[in-house]
């Protein structure tokens, strides 16, 4: 492969798995020194047992639960960020532990920052790397296999005054452990458990396609949609299934390190403006678009789809190195059907409250969103508002 003139790699959540494990967390908060822990939550996720079985375990250990903010809505919002913030303060809690899928996770990451360092989120560390030292260790159970939030750089977290989805971006916003705890989400539903999949999907294909590309996102991203491919539609068929589970739990973490690293693209970029403007939730408005964004990128990473459209079991005997590309947009789409038939999604904008009149504005919030800069093509106005047409 050519290899870019500068990579680098940094990982350092510590990342352990295990059926089970949330509810034993006694060496891993010893050694974050983890004695006031703040728990960030939402409601749905408060009412499951396992909830309960983990506070109750960390309350057997040398630490104590000093209080719980559960009011995080779907799509948080800096206004929900303050209010976390102000009560953990308030508890003086010395380390959070976020409970929950990427809207939880990217909550917390943000009230950490506020309760760590002197200063307002959005006016002293909005953009990126803008944060002077570390954070209070941050602890996180994902509940759903997708965001990769456990282990990510990024915060995305919604201006509610602005409509936009606003992208904090720092190297101190990483979680300093993330427990892969497959049973925390067995309870997920077919639909959530196929939005949040290919919103992983999404981050692994993304990932290998952008600029910033390297050997070490590579290897994560292509494990990652081995993963996923051949465990998403199992996952949701037989949702007790642990192992198609653990393997979308982990195949969403291998992807959220391969995309902290080389970042994601236009199907992003587009799937933030819909969050933003049309309230598409995060997971539906990839599973939609994913395809439209390789096809997007077909004349910059012919080779690169190349080698998804083998690892979507597609024989190249015969085609052209486009041909092949081509295939592996198809092979994405037999996987929207699929999840369609098997788990209800959408394949439609037009499916998800989005009006023909709101495509010219989600174009252009696109080509403001930051991660077109790490797109294999410019991300210019015309074309995206044919993908999202064409997506309609
Ligand atoms: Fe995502």
């Amino acid at each position: 492969m050519q290899l870019t003139d500068f990579f680098q790699f940094h990982a350092p959540t510590k990342i352990v798995y295990g059926p089970g494990l949330a509810r034993d967390l006694e060496a891993e908060l010893n050694d974050l020194k983890a004695r006031r822990i703040f728990v960030i939550t939402d409601n749905h996720v408060q009412q499951m047992d396992f909830y309960q079985e983990t506070i109750d375990g960390i309350n057997r250990t040398g630490a104590q639960v000093v209080g719980v903010f559960s009011d995080v809505p779907a799509n948080s919002g800096l206004k929900t960020v303050k209010q976390g913030a102000t009560l953990g303060s308030e508890l003086e809690a010395d380390s959070i532990l976020a409970i929950g899928g990427g809207s939880v996770i990217d909550t917390a990451k943000g009230v950490n920052a506020e309760m760590s360092l002197a200063g307002d989120l959005m006016t002293d560390f909005c953009g990126t790397h803008t944060m002077p030292h570390p954070l209070n260790p941050l602890i996180v159970i994902p509940t759903t296999a997708g965001t990769g939030s456990e282990v990510t750089l990024v915060a995305v977290i919604m201006n509610e005054e602005e409509k936009t989805k606003m992208a904090f971006v720092d190297r101190y916003l990483v979680p300093n452990l993330a427990v892969l705890d497959p049973e925390v989400t067995l309870s997920m539903p077919p639909y959530l458990t196929a939005s949040t999949g290919m919103d992983a999907m999404a981050h692994a294909v993304e990932a290998y396609l952008g600029v910033d590309a390297s050997p070490y996102s590579d290897a994560l991203a292509l494990q990652a949609m081995v993963m996923i491919r051949d465990n998403i539609v199992k996952a949701c068929q037989d949702g007790q299934n642990i192992e198609a589970r653990g393997n979308m739990l982990v195949a969403s973490n291998l992807a959220g390190v391969a995309f902290s690293h080389s970042m994601v693209g236009v199907g992003h970029g587009m799937a933030h403006s819909c969050g933003g403007l049309c309230g598409v939730p995060h997971g539906v408005a990839n599973h939609i678009l994913l395809p439209y964004a390789m096809r997007y990128n077909l004349n910059a990473c012919e080779d690169r789809l190349g080698v998804l459209a083998r690892l979507f079991f597609i024989k190249g005997t015969g085609l052209t190195g486009r041909e092949l590309a081509e295939k592996a947009i198809d092979a994405v789409f037999e996987l929207q059907r699929e999840l369609a038939r098997g788990a209800g999604m959408p394949v439609r904008l037009s499916q998800v409250g989005v009006k023909e009149k709101d495509l010219p504005e989600i174009a252009t919030a696109t080509l403001s969103d930051g991660t077109c800069i790490y797109n294999p093509r410019e991300v210019v106005y015309e074309e995206v508002l044919q993908s999202l047409k064409e997506a309609f």
